[in-house]
């Protein structure tokens, strides 16, 4: 193996340092989180060598955006992760400005192939900068990763025409059951939206373009930002994040949100036809989810807890910042990408408080509701069929200063998120609204809360919401409020890692 880089030395003394300032209770419980400054996009996921990899977008010397590092974390059960060194920093002459998101396979050799966006800055004379993109390669044991001597293996000359240069990012490779692979990658085309290109290879290291799998045309948004593609349910998935979006009634939210694409794909002649389009979270804070095939065959999506927006949303005095989503298993039922918390959250359940037909009218709190690291289970209705109530909530990270709602108006049907009660000081946003279904005012919610955030799911995975909260750990109250009666069915269990 070449002698490890300066650069990428410096980073592992340095993030291995830094950890240790920084105590369990200050960070998420059960979500991974940098290992020391910024977090974003999760890289690299998959099951190599008996343990799930999680790499990341790093910069380890400041809590905010920098010169793109990959982070590194395993684990047995993705909910206990174990940090391992930083995996790339940026130190070839092709990437010296940033190894951006990518993602990784396993080569017939036993290594790990790790594809990753190189970005050169470009110096106009205008005085702007550009970025150029291109796609390079590092192949390792699982811990070190050697850069591969032939970078980068995509770059400008295999776009088509009229493809941005300075857009082109994101490489997902899978391998196809004949042992090839394949690799979608996010670009801007002619009319300045996004577009996604497929690649192929037989080795894993010389790439083919292919064609346009897919393009925008200035439908989602503008550029279209980490794709991911495969096969669930007899049915083939986009899932991609759009930059700068407009919104589109409770479906779609502005600036930058998430997009799964539904339909059919012609394997021999790798055409996509499109069928449903959603939203995959229609909370606050989801970006850049990858998947991976797990071996017992489940599809598992873990999303970047955050939105580019929403960023100056931070906590004080704490020096990482980022964290990822709780896994999710995917499935597709009606035309619908469905999400649940990956099974092995329930080994995590402890202290089971339940109570049947509680009937809520006005505010209930309930002995042995509370707590900041909960699964909790609602699932209401309407005290009368004919009488159906007005309005429902539920109110969390609760103090006397403080609360984050979720309330729901079967009149309309529509959950909303809020967080403005939660502590912060600036002003973005804070909450989001959703459309969900639900027939004479029943419904199922499933809470998940960590220390720092919320992920709401709704009639088993139908829609999801998820939003950051950095209230203080002593509000721990949970309560219930109803504008007309409400019965109540709730299981909670105290989440103890
Ligand atoms: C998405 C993204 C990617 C890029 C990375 C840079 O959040 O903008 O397109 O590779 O972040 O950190």
């Amino acid at each position: 193996m070449k002698v490890m880089s300066q650069i990428l030395r410096d980073a592992r003394k340095y993030e291995e340092n830094m950890e240790k300032m920084i105590s369990v209770r200050e960070r998420p419980a059960f979500h991974l989180s940098a290992r020391t400054g910024w977090m974003n996009d999760p890289n690299g996921f998959s099951y190599y060598d008996g343990k799930y990899h999680m790499f990341y977008q790093y910069h380890p010397y400041d809590s905010h955006w920098g010169p793109m590092h990959w982070g590194h974390a395993v684990s047995e059960d993705l909910l206990h992760w174990e940090y391992l060194p930083a995996a790339l920093a940026p130190d070839e002459l092709y990437d010296k400005d940033g190894c951006f998101s990518g993602s990784a396979v396993t080569l017939d050799d036993g290594r790990q192939l790790l594809m990753y966006t190189g970005v050169v800055k470009e110096h106009c004379i205008n005085g702007e900068t550009r970025e150029i993109q291109t796609q390079c390669l590092a192949a390792g044991d699982g811990i070190d990763y050697e850069k591969y001597g032939k970078n980068p293996v995509i770059d400008s000359g295999d776009l088509p025409e009229g493809g941005s240069k300075y857009d082109f990012r994101d490489p997902k490779m899978w391998r196809k059951e004949d042992g090839s692979y394949c690799c979608v990658i996010g670009n801007r085309g002619a009319d300045g939206s996004g577009q996604i290109l497929l690649f192929t290879s037989q080795d894993g290291f010389a790439w083919k373009y292919e064609k346009v799998l897919i393009e925008n045309g200035n439908r989602f948004g503008k550029m279209w930002e980490c794709p991911d593609f495969f096969q669930l349910d007899g049915k083939w998935l986009l899932l991609t994040s759009p930059m700068d979006m407009l919104p589109v009634g409770f479906e779609y939210h502005n600036g930058n949100g998430t997009l799964c694409l539904i339909g059919n794909f012609d394997e021999g002649e790798n055409t996509f036809s499109e069928q449903y389009n959603q939203s995959i979270d229609y909370g606050i804070d989801f970006y850049a989810p990858q998947t991976i095939l797990a071996p017992d065959g489940r599809r598992i999506m873990i999303g970047w807890m955050q939105n580019w927006d929403t960023c100056n949303f931070r906590a004080q005095n704490i020096s990482w910042f980022g964290q990822m989503s709780l896994p999710r298993e995917l499935s597709v039922r009606g035309g619908r990408l469905y999400q649940k918390p990956i099974r092995e959250l329930e080994n995590l359940r402890r202290n089971k408080v339940a109570y049947e037909g509680v009937p809520v009218s006005g505010t209930v709190c309930l002995e042995g509701i509370k707590g900041r690291r909960v699964d909790m289970e609602l699932t209401l209705r309407p005290e009368k069929e004919q009488d159906i109530y007005r309005k429902f909530a539920v109110r969390f990270a609760q103090n006397d200063k403080f609360q984050t709602s979720l309330s729901f108006h079967p009149e309309d049907s529509i959950l909303k998120i809020d967080r403005k009660f939660s502590g912060s000081r600036r002003a973005i946003i804070h909450q989001r609204r959703s459309l969900v279904r639900s027939e004479g005012g029943k419904l199922k919610l499933r809470i998940i809360l960590d220390r720092f955030s919320a992920e709401v799911f709704v009639n088993d995975g139908e829609h999801v919401l998820t939003a950051i909260i950095y209230t203080e750990q002593t509000a721990d109250g949970i309560s219930f409020l109803a504008e007309g009666t409400v019965r109540m069915d709730i299981e909670k269990y105290d989440l103890d890692i």
